[in-house]
């Protein structure tokens, strides 16, 4: 039996008020899209389609940027859920059972679209749809049962009377359907309804022959159709991460402030501090201490490393390292074992070899350090000349002294050393030391010339 998945991007969401499409509107720093996408790719679907509409631009791009050979149908018109799943007719026509999701409903998972599959094929119905029971099922469609408790129909919010407006079982987007019997579904929809629109909602009553499979965690139906919904679901999936990273041997003293992605990976005994944002595909190993004040995003950080107040993005950190307070490693920066690097100091494009110490107040762009190398304080490699960047070379256990400024292209021999305040130009052989500086000039007797004249 053949899989396939579409998802529903399409509607205007103009309650969102937002520039983007509503899909497109992150949770955790990540648009509803990606984690439906995610979700899907985990299930496994033999195929994955995705129905745009408002502004598609931003959603087509989203998605071949990031979900390579993912393919889009596009709907013209906003006529309604119907209407959007009907123009992915193509992949409904090339597989056995279609399971329909919405762009912006993003905590469906993997499991509940297996188990409600199963429910699908035992009871041998057209369509199986995800229910969950709500406090509040304001919004939602709801699920109409007869005396027998036989699930027949789903009756949209706008299209309810008082007494079903009562019900707290509501639709969560989310179903199983037997693509043939879709395929004669969505032929029939009409449009008489509250909003004109066509609903897909509408095939439960076509198809007749129904299930309701109802999720044990209402979760999985949040939607959000208002900057007020998101910031909820932001919050239910900040602590639902944060529950999970605990439950994986991750210390907190607090979780205020503090924001963790939900693809981030982290390591037993790390302890995360306030105030800490970390994001992307960052993955954090044992035993560290990150933050306060830290924020990361898409970096491979080792055991036992030390970030205090620090700025990462796309960098690689090894083991036994400490970075902090207030430092920068900007992308393409590799940070190799037992390095230590000091306040004010903003790294760069750079490889940083084992245990060198950038101490303080330095900066280190397009280079390549080795090991044991040691920088005194406020060093800078100058990379830009104002239109190329430039490479700097400097070897094992070379001392660069306090104040050195490195031309790029430059290149430091092993164990060189530069004399503090020198700006260098040349090459430095090995085992030499490099000295620029102007001589000192005394003048004497200055002070007193000075306060004669100042009389
Ligand atoms: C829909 C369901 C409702 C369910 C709820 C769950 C219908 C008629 N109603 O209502 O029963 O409880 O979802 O969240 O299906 N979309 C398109 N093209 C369109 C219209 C919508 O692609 O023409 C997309 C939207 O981008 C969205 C999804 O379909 O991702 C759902 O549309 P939305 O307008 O939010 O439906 P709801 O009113 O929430
Ligand atoms: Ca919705």
């Amino acid at each position: 039996m053949t899989t396939g998945c579409i998802i529903l991007a399409g509607g205007a969401g103009k309650r969102m008020k937002s520039e983007k499409p509503k899909v497109l509107c992150e949770v955790l720093k990540k648009p509803m899209l990606a984690w439906v996408l995610d979700c899907a790719k985990e299930f496994g679907f033999d195929r994955i389609g995705v129905v745009s509409g408002n502004k598609r631009e931003m959603t087509e791009s989203f998605i071949s940027e990031n979900y390579e050979g993912i393919p889009t149908y596009f709907q013209d018109e906003q006529k309604g859920t119907g209407d959007a799943v009907s123009r992915a007719e193509e992949l409904i026509k090339s597989v056995d059972r279609v399971c329909v999701l919405c762009g912006d409903a993003p905590f469906i998972d993997a499991d509940t679209l297996k188990n409600a599959l199963a429910l699908h094929e035992n009871s041998n119905v057209g369509v199986t749809v995800i229910t969950a029971t709500l406090d509040d099922p304001k919004g939602y469609g709801r699920i109409i049962r007869d005396k027998s408790g036989k699930f027949t129909e789903i009756r949209e919010q706008k299209d309810c009377s008082p007494e079903e407006a009562e019900i707290c079982e509501i639709n969560s987007g989310a179903y199983w359907f037997s693509s043939k019997a879709l395929l004669e579904a969505l032929p029939k929809l009409k449009n008489n309804n509250a909003s004109g629109e066509y609903y897909l909602t509408d095939c439960v009553e076509l198809i007749g022959n129904a299930e309701a499979y109802t999720s044990e965690n209402p979760v999985i139906a949040y939607g959000a159709n208002t900057k007020a919904d998101l910031y909820e679901l932001n919050s239910i999936a900040r602590l639902g991460v944060l529950s999970k990273l605990m439950e994986n041997g991750v210390c907190f003293i607090t979780l205020d402030g503090i924001i963790i992605g939900k693809d981030v990976v982290i390591g037993e005994d790390t302890l995360i501090l306030p105030n800490t944002i970390i994001l992307g595909n960052t993955v954090i190993g044992k035993n560290c201490e990150i933050g306060a004040n830290s924020c990361i995003t898409d970096c491979v950080i080792g055991d036992n490393v030390i970030l205090d107040n620090v700025k990462a993005t796309s960098s690689v950190v090894e083991d036994d390292v400490k970075i902090g307070p207030f430092a920068q490693l900007r992308p393409g920066t590799v940070i190799r074992k037992g390095v230590k690097i000091g306040d004010f100091v903003e790294i760069k494009n750079s490889d940083i070899g084992e245990k060198t110490a950038v101490a303080h107040l330095t900066y280190l762009g397009d280079s390549t350090v080795g090991r044991g190398v040691n920088f005194g304080c406020g060093c800078v490699t100058a990379n830009y000349d104002g239109i190329n960047k430039y490479r700097t070379e400097i070897g094992d256990d070379a001392f660069i002294g306090c104040n050195t400024n490195l031309i790029a292209p430059v290149k430091i021999g092993k164990n060189a050393t530069t004399a503090a305040g020198s700006t260098i130009t040349k090459d430095v052989p090995e085992n030499s030391l490099a000295v620029e500086r102007g001589k000192t000039r005394i003048i004497e007797n200055w002070e007193k010339n000075f306060l004669r004249k100042k009389k």
